[in-house]
């Protein structure tokens, strides 16, 4: 029987021109860059210029994925943004970009998942396409992270980096098998008993600032594994697949040492995990499109192939969606 699937028409991404590297941070806090690239894999990360905000990361990435889907950008007509550093309280990020793409028609609306945000976006706007109530969505995942780390605290600074990724969904109709393309299955889940493991001590409504992020982050790590692994395992047995069937896992970029755990208790060989976080470290909601968006450009996604993507962050947020290129 027929039905409509989200298909990824075009994925694009933007990284801010600055770069810090862990010799820099070294520089700067209690730290080498050894002990940086042995606990995470992380060799660099990009900056946001003064004035440079999370909306213009987002648009230079839509900019990229639109023109790499031949679709212009009044035609789209759903704009979802992940991203937990807006560039102002309210509006929106999602309605400062449509307006800087130049949209006029449809919605706009953030998604705020922190890490997870991409995955939650995703499985929103694919919803929204397979209800019939859209035709074409822009998903991004933007974040300007410098702008809420503590520099002087080495646990954390260390880890995250500013940069954007998105990707056009367009509604089109399949045969409705295993064989479709377009997104197959997403899973988000949440567990708010563990925000204080991973939150930012600030906020228009308690402090009236924008605070820091504080994360404990031994204690994240042990459930990154176990709460990742889980979720990939619903989303592949909802869809009928195996492990040994995905042809390109793209994980959220946190640590080179959780990908590693996810992909051995999986069974994933390494050559089909894509790890980009050495490149800009971690992007929060951006990790994943940016990691996609290398995908596409080191020509690792052919058509018709089987993607794994997976995110877990505050809140804890975590999901999984699986996809036909
Ligand atoms: O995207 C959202 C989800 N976030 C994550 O997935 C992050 C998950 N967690 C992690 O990636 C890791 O836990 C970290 C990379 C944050 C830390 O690695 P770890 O192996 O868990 O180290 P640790 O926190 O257990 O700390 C080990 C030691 C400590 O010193 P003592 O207590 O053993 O003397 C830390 O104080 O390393 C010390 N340390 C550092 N040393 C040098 C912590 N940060 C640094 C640093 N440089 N930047």
């Amino acid at each position: 029987m027929a039905i409509i699937r989200s298909v990824i028409r075009g994925v694009g991404a933007y990284l801010p021109k600055r770069i810090l590297t862990n010799d820099d941070l070294a520089r700067m806090v209690d730290t080498t860059n050894e002990w940086i690239m042995e606990r995470t894999g992380i060799e660099q990360r990009h900056i946001a210029a003064d004035g440079e905000l999370t909306s213009d990361l987002g648009i230079a990435a839509s900019r990229q994925a639109l023109v790499r889907a031949g679709i212009d950008p009044v035609d789209i007509d759903l704009v979802v943004c992940a991203t937990a550093t807006p560039d102002r309280t309210f509006p929106a990020t999602a309605t400062r970009i449509q307006a800087g793409l130049g949209i006029s028609k449809g919605a706009a609306f953030d998604v705020q998942a922190v890490c997870s945000g991409f995955i939650y976006a995703l499985a929103v706007a694919d919803n929204f396409i397979r209800a019939g109530q859209f035709k074409r969505a822009l998903v991004v995942g933007a974040e300007t992270f410098s702008r809420i780390l503590d520099w002087n605290d080495r646990g954390t600074c260390v880890l995250f980096g500013d940069g954007a990724g998105a990707v056009v969904l367009e509604a089109q109709s399949q045969l409705g098998t295993r064989e479709d393309r377009g997104i197959l299955a997403t899973r988000i889940r949440s567990d708010g008993r563990f925000e204080e493991l991973l939150y930012v001590d600030g906020g228009p409504g308690s402090t009236k600032t924008t605070g820091h992020l504080r994360m404990n982050g031994r204690e994240v790590f042990r459930h990154a594994v176990q709460k990742i692994s889980g979720v990939i395992e619903e989303t592949l047995v909802s869809t009928g697949y195996a492990p040994d069937e995905i042809d390109l896992y793209v994980p959220h970029q946190a640590n080179k040492r959780i990908l590693d755990g996810i992909a051995k208790k999986l069974g994933i060989p390494t050559a089909k995990v894509m790890i980009t976080l050495a490149r800009h470290g971690n992007t929060s909601a951006a990790s994943v499109p940016l990691a996609l968006n290398q995908a596409f450009e080191e020509h690792r996604l052919r058509e018709g192939g089987l993607v794994l993507m997976e995110a877990m962050g505050g809140g804890f947020t975590w999901g999984a969606a699986l996809a036909r290129w």
